[in-house]
């Protein structure tokens, strides 16, 4: 299919960031976005790229009454040679269609998405940063555009392909950030949406963020449903622990999302002949192991800051403090070697770079 490209008019281009050190995440957006539209019987049709702008919603959109909207987050990074690489793209892709069949919607084709994207990125060129940390954030999004109030899948979607520039994630930066064990929310419940990327999971999080907020801390640590006793996700992060000399993650039982940046850590601790295991960790043990000092770090992976590492947790009340509350030797070395992929200053070995320019 091909996709038509209609560019912004002469003088028709957003003021760009004077200042890239001072980027944020999520308020700029680009000149231009992708878009295209589904019905049932027809397929995905008329894929474009536009000038951005408001879309013209049905109150009836039934995107607004039932949920179903799906999106994903990724990134465009100018590499050290100057070229622009996206990070495993296919992937996110890949989750997106999984998150369409777990809400009904339909699946996109990964190659026309693809080749959208880039197009979009290469118009949108000049709005990609160049300074150390900065990136484009690439924010593909589908929903349900039917008007109808009654409860079932919708017959007619749109996706749409936003960017901006952003900064970090985290005010913190790379300093440890502080996160709050919630024991009174939940997130998600195996056999729910967890592992999908449906904003009703998102909203589902905001009260528990906003309380540990207000307490001072960066993010919330989830438990499972059923006990509120597993470690699962933090908000939008996976989580990893070192105790002692074994590396620790939740497996994927289906209320957690699964990170792209959790796959690639998994991958490279394992080359790095490290003890990777993918398995249940209580809180229990896990305060027991900060108690007794076998807890070498805590760190959470995810596609907006990479690696953060964690310098304290608070459970029933009590603070504990992580690495000295500093950033640990795995995470520092993750870090350099995952960010050092993305911005072409280091080899490749796995094939995630993608160059686009
Ligand atoms: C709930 C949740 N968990 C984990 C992640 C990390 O996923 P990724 O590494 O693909 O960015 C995200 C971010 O997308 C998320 O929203």
């Amino acid at each position: 299919m091909e996709i038509k490209v209609t560019p912004a008019g002469p003088g028709c281009s957003k003021e760009k960031p004077k200042d890239e050190s001072t980027l944020g995440f999520g308020d700029i957006l680009s000149d231009h976005m992708f878009l295209m539209d589904y019905e049932v019987g027809k397929g995905w049709y008329h894929p474009r790229i536009e000038p951005y702008h408001d879309l013209a919603i049905n109150p009836a959109a039934m995107a607004l009454h039932y949920g179903q909207e799906i999106f994903e987050g990724l990134k465009a990074y100018y590499g050290a040679d100057d070229e622009i690489y996206l990070f495993r793209p296919r992937d996110n892709f890949e989750r997106l269609n999984h998150s369409a069949r777990r809400i009904c919607m339909p699946e996109v084709d990964v190659d026309l998405v693809m080749e959208g994207m880039k197009k979009l990125i290469l118009l949108d060129k000049d709005w990609v940063p160049k300074s150390q940390g900065t990136s484009l954030y690439i924010r593909p999004t589908m929903l349900a555009t039917e008007p109808h109030l009654g409860v079932r899948p919708a017959r007619g979607y749109l996706f749409f392909i936003i960017v901006g520039p952003v900064g970090a994630y985290y005010k913190e930066g790379l300093n440890p950030i502080r996160i709050f064990v919630e024991d009174k929310y939940v997130r998600a419940a195996v056999g729910g949406t967890g592992e999908t990327k449906t904003a009703g999971n998102y909203a589902a999080s905001l009260l528990a963020a906003e309380e540990a907020k207000e307490k001072g801390f960066t993010q919330v640590l989830w438990l499972d449903a059923a006990e509120r006793k597993y470690i699962e996700e933090v908000g939008t992060m996976n989580m990893f622990f070192v105790l002692g000399d074994e590396v620790i993650t939740a497996p994927l039982n289906g209320s957690i999302l699964p990170g792209i940046t959790r796959d690639s850590v998994i991958r490279i601790v394992k080359d790095w002949g490290l003890k990777m295991t993918e398995r249940s960790l209580s809180i229990d043990e896990l305060i027991e192991a900060v108690t007794n000092g076998s807890l070498q770090e805590a760190f959470g992976t995810g596609t907006a800051a990479v690696i953060s590492p964690v310098g304290q947790i608070a459970y029933k009340g009590e603070d504990y403090v992580v690495a000295g509350g500093k950033m640990g030797k795995l995470s520092q070395r993750l870090y350099n070697e995952i960010v050092g992929i993305q911005y072409a200053e280091k080899e490749d070995a796995y094939g995630w770079r993608e160059r686009i320019t």
